[in-house]
Protein backbone atom coordinates (compact mmCIF):
# COMPACT_ATOMS: atom_id res chain seq x y z
CA UNK A 1 0.00 0.00 0.00
CA UNK A 2 1.01 3.49 -1.02
CA UNK A 3 1.50 6.05 2.04
CA UNK A 4 -1.03 9.09 2.24
CA UNK A 5 0.43 12.17 3.17
CA UNK A 6 -2.87 14.00 4.61
CA UNK A 7 -2.81 17.70 5.38
CA UNK A 8 -6.08 18.19 6.07
CA UNK A 9 -9.27 16.80 7.89
CA UNK A 10 -10.85 16.35 4.14
CA UNK A 11 -7.41 14.14 3.22
CA UNK A 12 -7.78 12.12 6.62
CA UNK A 13 -11.71 11.40 5.63
CA UNK A 14 -10.75 10.48 2.46
CA UNK A 15 -7.71 7.76 3.58
CA UNK A 16 -10.25 6.79 6.50
CA UNK A 17 -10.29 2.80 5.84
CA UNK A 18 -12.30 -0.22 7.72
CA UNK A 19 -10.84 -1.66 11.05
CA UNK A 20 -8.95 -0.14 14.22
CA UNK A 21 -6.96 2.96 13.59
CA UNK A 22 -4.06 3.74 15.75
CA UNK A 23 -2.96 7.28 15.91
CA UNK A 24 0.90 7.64 16.95
CA UNK A 25 1.00 11.78 17.71
CA UNK A 26 4.81 12.98 17.12
CA UNK A 27 6.91 16.17 15.97
CA UNK A 28 8.72 14.55 13.39
CA UNK A 29 12.84 13.81 13.86
CA UNK A 30 11.57 10.29 13.69
CA UNK A 31 14.22 7.95 15.71
CA UNK A 32 13.57 4.34 17.37
CA UNK A 33 11.53 5.95 20.56
CA UNK A 34 8.96 6.76 17.47
CA UNK A 35 9.42 3.59 15.61
CA UNK A 36 8.78 1.46 18.59
CA UNK A 37 5.25 3.56 19.33
CA UNK A 38 4.73 2.66 15.41
CA UNK A 39 5.15 -1.37 15.52
CA UNK A 40 2.95 -0.80 18.90
CA UNK A 41 0.26 0.79 16.82
CA UNK A 42 0.98 -2.08 13.93
CA UNK A 43 0.09 -4.64 15.63
CA UNK A 44 -2.67 -3.73 17.36
CA UNK A 45 -5.12 -1.62 14.50
CA UNK A 46 -5.93 -2.39 11.12
CA UNK A 47 -4.84 1.39 9.92
CA UNK A 48 -1.89 3.36 11.58
CA UNK A 49 -1.97 7.14 10.99
CA UNK A 50 1.46 9.07 12.10
CA UNK A 51 0.79 13.05 12.66
CA UNK A 52 4.06 14.75 12.55
CA UNK A 53 3.26 18.78 13.83
CA UNK A 54 5.92 20.79 16.10
CA UNK A 55 3.30 22.49 17.71
CA UNK A 56 3.68 25.88 18.71
CA UNK A 57 1.82 26.00 21.19
CA UNK A 58 3.27 23.90 24.32
CA UNK A 59 7.02 25.42 23.09
CA UNK A 60 7.44 28.70 25.31
CA UNK A 61 9.33 31.98 23.64
CA UNK A 62 12.26 31.33 25.20
CA UNK A 63 12.05 27.29 23.73
CA UNK A 64 13.48 25.83 20.88
CA UNK A 65 10.28 25.88 18.75
CA UNK A 66 12.45 27.09 15.37
CA UNK A 67 15.11 25.19 16.04
CA UNK A 68 13.35 22.13 16.99
CA UNK A 69 14.70 19.03 13.99
CA UNK A 70 12.34 19.01 10.81
CA UNK A 71 13.34 16.05 8.93
CA UNK A 72 10.30 15.61 6.97
CA UNK A 73 11.49 13.56 4.01
CA UNK A 74 13.86 10.87 6.13
CA UNK A 75 10.48 11.22 8.34
CA UNK A 76 8.61 9.66 5.53
CA UNK A 77 11.38 7.12 4.86
CA UNK A 78 10.80 5.70 8.03
CA UNK A 79 7.26 5.66 7.79
CA UNK A 80 6.89 3.82 4.42
CA UNK A 81 9.63 1.43 6.06
CA UNK A 82 7.36 0.70 9.27
CA UNK A 83 4.24 0.18 6.97
CA UNK A 84 2.89 3.42 8.15
CA UNK A 85 -0.84 3.68 5.97
CA UNK A 86 -1.07 7.57 6.69
CA UNK A 87 1.20 10.82 7.91
CA UNK A 88 -0.28 14.00 9.00
CA UNK A 89 1.10 16.46 8.19
CA UNK A 90 -0.82 20.01 9.12
CA UNK A 91 0.58 23.77 8.32
CA UNK A 92 0.98 25.78 11.49
CA UNK A 93 -1.85 28.22 9.71
CA UNK A 94 -4.26 25.48 9.16
CA UNK A 95 -4.19 23.67 12.70
CA UNK A 96 -4.90 27.38 14.73
CA UNK A 97 -6.62 30.00 13.29
CA UNK A 98 -5.88 33.44 13.85
CA UNK A 99 -8.64 33.92 15.84
CA UNK A 100 -8.68 31.02 17.84
CA UNK A 101 -10.16 31.40 21.67
CA UNK A 102 -10.57 28.34 23.15
CA UNK A 103 -8.51 25.61 24.52
CA UNK A 104 -7.45 23.01 27.47
CA UNK A 105 -6.10 23.87 30.61
CA UNK A 106 -3.68 20.49 32.60
CA UNK A 107 -5.27 21.83 35.51
CA UNK A 108 -2.93 21.72 38.80
CA UNK A 109 -0.77 18.41 37.06
CA UNK A 110 0.11 20.70 34.41
CA UNK A 111 1.86 22.73 36.98
CA UNK A 112 3.95 20.92 38.59
CA UNK A 113 7.33 18.45 38.27
CA UNK A 114 7.51 19.18 34.34
CA UNK A 115 5.19 21.85 34.36
CA UNK A 116 6.61 24.05 37.08
CA UNK A 117 9.71 24.19 34.54
CA UNK A 118 7.75 24.59 31.39
CA UNK A 119 4.90 26.83 32.30
CA UNK A 120 1.96 26.19 29.52
CA UNK A 121 3.57 23.63 28.05
CA UNK A 122 1.04 20.92 29.08
CA UNK A 123 -1.95 23.18 28.08
CA UNK A 124 -0.59 23.18 24.71
CA UNK A 125 0.26 19.63 24.00
CA UNK A 126 -3.12 18.33 25.39
CA UNK A 127 -4.98 21.05 23.24
CA UNK A 128 -3.18 19.59 20.18
CA UNK A 129 -3.70 16.11 20.92
CA UNK A 130 -7.14 16.88 21.86
CA UNK A 131 -7.29 18.29 18.09
CA UNK A 132 -5.43 15.46 16.99
CA UNK A 133 -8.02 13.20 18.09
CA UNK A 134 -10.70 15.38 16.88
CA UNK A 135 -9.53 15.49 13.24
CA UNK A 136 -8.46 11.28 12.84
CA UNK A 137 -10.55 10.03 15.08
CA UNK A 138 -8.80 7.03 15.95
CA UNK A 139 -9.86 3.95 18.18
CA UNK A 140 -6.59 4.51 19.86
CA UNK A 141 -3.46 6.28 20.50
CA UNK A 142 0.08 5.25 21.57
CA UNK A 143 2.59 7.19 23.43
CA UNK A 144 5.49 6.93 24.98
CA UNK A 145 6.84 6.81 28.90
CA UNK A 146 9.72 8.97 28.13
CA UNK A 147 7.22 11.39 28.65
CA UNK A 148 5.43 9.78 31.41
CA UNK A 149 3.53 13.17 32.73
CA UNK A 150 2.64 13.38 29.34
CA UNK A 151 1.20 10.09 29.37
CA UNK A 152 -0.27 10.68 32.88
CA UNK A 153 -2.03 14.31 31.41
CA UNK A 154 -3.31 12.05 28.29
CA UNK A 155 -5.60 9.43 30.66
CA UNK A 156 -6.54 12.19 32.78
CA UNK A 157 -8.16 14.10 29.62
CA UNK A 158 -9.45 10.96 28.22
CA UNK A 159 -11.00 10.07 31.85
CA UNK A 160 -12.00 13.42 32.66
CA UNK A 161 -13.57 14.35 28.86
CA UNK A 162 -14.51 11.00 28.38
CA UNK A 163 -12.96 10.43 25.16
CA UNK A 164 -14.02 7.15 23.43
CA UNK A 165 -9.91 6.30 22.90
CA UNK A 166 -7.54 3.73 24.13
CA UNK A 167 -4.46 4.78 25.14
CA UNK A 168 -1.61 2.80 25.03
CA UNK A 169 1.61 3.28 26.98
CA UNK A 170 5.13 2.01 25.04
CA UNK A 171 8.26 1.48 27.30
CA UNK A 172 11.53 4.01 27.13
CA UNK A 173 14.14 2.74 23.91
CA UNK A 174 17.45 3.65 24.88
CA UNK A 175 20.92 4.19 23.27
CA UNK A 176 23.31 0.75 24.55
CA UNK A 177 24.82 3.03 26.77
CA UNK A 178 21.43 3.81 28.74
CA UNK A 179 20.96 7.33 27.07
CA UNK A 180 16.95 7.58 26.58
CA UNK A 181 16.48 8.31 22.59
CA UNK A 182 15.13 11.88 21.63
CA UNK A 183 14.96 13.55 18.80
CA UNK A 184 16.80 16.31 20.86
CA UNK A 185 20.01 13.81 21.57
CA UNK A 186 21.50 15.27 17.63
CA UNK A 187 22.18 18.89 19.94
CA UNK A 188 24.68 16.96 22.06
CA UNK A 189 28.18 16.98 21.56
CA UNK A 190 30.62 14.17 22.60
CA UNK A 191 31.21 15.84 25.86
CA UNK A 192 27.85 16.24 26.45
CA UNK A 193 26.80 13.30 25.48
CA UNK A 194 29.19 11.83 28.50
CA UNK A 195 27.47 14.40 30.82
CA UNK A 196 24.23 13.63 29.78
CA UNK A 197 24.64 9.87 30.57
CA UNK A 198 24.23 10.99 34.27
CA UNK A 199 20.52 10.91 33.87
CA UNK A 200 20.29 7.43 33.10
CA UNK A 201 22.77 6.39 36.06
CA UNK A 202 21.17 8.50 38.36
CA UNK A 203 17.80 6.86 38.06
CA UNK A 204 19.41 3.18 37.59
CA UNK A 205 20.99 3.78 41.25
CA UNK A 206 17.69 5.10 42.17
CA UNK A 207 15.98 2.22 41.22
CA UNK A 208 18.15 -0.03 42.95
CA UNK A 209 17.22 1.37 46.60
CA UNK A 210 14.37 0.35 48.60
CA UNK A 211 12.55 3.48 50.08
CA UNK A 212 11.81 7.12 48.71
CA UNK A 213 14.09 8.68 50.63
CA UNK A 214 17.32 6.67 49.88
CA UNK A 215 16.33 6.27 46.16
CA UNK A 216 16.07 10.16 45.93
CA UNK A 217 19.48 10.74 47.99
CA UNK A 218 21.12 8.06 46.12
CA UNK A 219 20.20 9.14 42.26
CA UNK A 220 20.21 13.23 43.72
CA UNK A 221 24.42 11.80 44.28
CA UNK A 222 25.03 10.66 41.40
CA UNK A 223 23.03 14.21 39.34
CA UNK A 224 26.09 16.07 41.44
CA UNK A 225 28.54 14.00 40.84
CA UNK A 226 28.21 14.85 37.38
CA UNK A 227 29.16 18.11 38.06
CA UNK A 228 28.51 21.91 36.74
CA UNK A 229 27.91 20.94 33.16
CA UNK A 230 24.60 19.02 34.39
CA UNK A 231 22.15 22.11 35.47
CA UNK A 232 19.50 19.56 36.87
CA UNK A 233 15.93 21.35 36.61
CA UNK A 234 14.26 18.44 38.86
CA UNK A 235 14.59 14.99 40.54
CA UNK A 236 10.92 13.84 41.42
CA UNK A 237 9.81 10.36 42.57
CA UNK A 238 6.23 10.57 42.20
CA UNK A 239 2.28 9.08 41.85
CA UNK A 240 2.89 7.75 38.03
CA UNK A 241 -0.69 8.85 37.84
CA UNK A 242 -0.70 12.40 39.54
CA UNK A 243 2.83 13.25 39.58
CA UNK A 244 2.59 13.93 43.29
CA UNK A 245 5.45 13.30 44.59
CA UNK A 246 5.19 9.86 46.96
CA UNK A 247 5.58 9.72 50.93
CA UNK A 248 7.90 7.40 52.77
CA UNK A 249 5.23 5.23 53.87
CA UNK A 250 4.08 5.14 49.65
CA UNK A 251 3.18 1.42 48.33
CA UNK A 252 2.67 0.41 44.90
CA UNK A 253 4.46 2.04 41.25
CA UNK A 254 6.26 4.90 41.32
CA UNK A 255 8.07 6.72 38.79
CA UNK A 256 11.15 8.26 39.14
CA UNK A 257 12.08 11.36 36.70
CA UNK A 258 15.26 13.87 35.93
CA UNK A 259 14.38 16.67 33.72
CA UNK A 260 18.24 18.41 33.52
CA UNK A 261 20.37 20.64 30.77
CA UNK A 262 24.09 19.93 29.48
CA UNK A 263 24.84 22.91 27.59
CA UNK A 264 21.67 24.60 25.73
CA UNK A 265 19.92 21.34 25.12
CA UNK A 266 17.21 19.99 28.05
CA UNK A 267 16.54 16.31 28.65
CA UNK A 268 14.41 13.93 30.27
CA UNK A 269 14.10 10.64 31.82
CA UNK A 270 12.24 8.54 33.92
CA UNK A 271 12.28 4.63 35.22
CA UNK A 272 8.93 2.94 36.71
CA UNK A 273 9.94 1.27 40.07
CA UNK A 274 7.71 -0.32 42.58
CA UNK A 275 7.57 0.26 46.22
CA UNK A 276 6.63 -2.15 48.91
P1 LIG B 1 7.67 13.74 20.39
O1 LIG B 1 8.65 14.31 21.33
O2 LIG B 1 7.99 13.69 18.93
O3 LIG B 1 7.31 12.29 20.88
C1 LIG B 1 6.33 11.53 20.20
C2 LIG B 1 6.08 10.26 21.00
O4 LIG B 1 7.29 9.48 21.03
C3 LIG B 1 5.71 10.54 22.47
O5 LIG B 1 4.66 9.67 22.86
C4 LIG B 1 7.00 10.23 23.20
O6 LIG B 1 6.80 9.82 24.54
C5 LIG B 1 7.55 9.11 22.35
N1 LIG B 1 9.00 8.93 22.56
C6 LIG B 1 9.96 9.87 22.49
N2 LIG B 1 11.17 9.33 22.81
C7 LIG B 1 10.96 8.03 23.09
C8 LIG B 1 11.80 6.94 23.49
N3 LIG B 1 13.10 7.09 23.67
N4 LIG B 1 11.22 5.73 23.70
C9 LIG B 1 9.86 5.56 23.52
N5 LIG B 1 9.02 6.55 23.14
C10 LIG B 1 9.56 7.77 22.92
O7 LIG B 1 5.73 14.02 22.64
C11 LIG B 1 5.55 14.71 21.66
O8 LIG B 1 6.28 14.56 20.49
C12 LIG B 1 4.50 15.81 21.61
O9 LIG B 1 4.34 16.34 22.89
C13 LIG B 1 3.14 15.32 21.05
C14 LIG B 1 2.52 14.23 21.93
C15 LIG B 1 3.30 14.81 19.61
C16 LIG B 1 2.14 16.52 21.03
O10 LIG B 1 2.65 17.58 20.29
Amino acid sequence: MELIVARNREDLVKARAGGDVALVPTMGALHEGHRSLIREARVRADQVVVSIFVNPLQFSPNEDFSRYPRTFDADLDVCRAEGVDVVFHPAVEDMYAPDRQVSLSAGRMGTIAEGAVRPGHFDGMLTVVLKLFNLVQPDMAIFGQKDAQQLALIRRMVADLDLPIEIVGAPTVREPDGLALSSRNRYLSEDDRRVALALSRALRAGAAERTPSRIRAVARAVLDAAGPELDVDYLALVDPATFDEVSESYEGEAVLAVAARVGSTRLIDNVILTLN
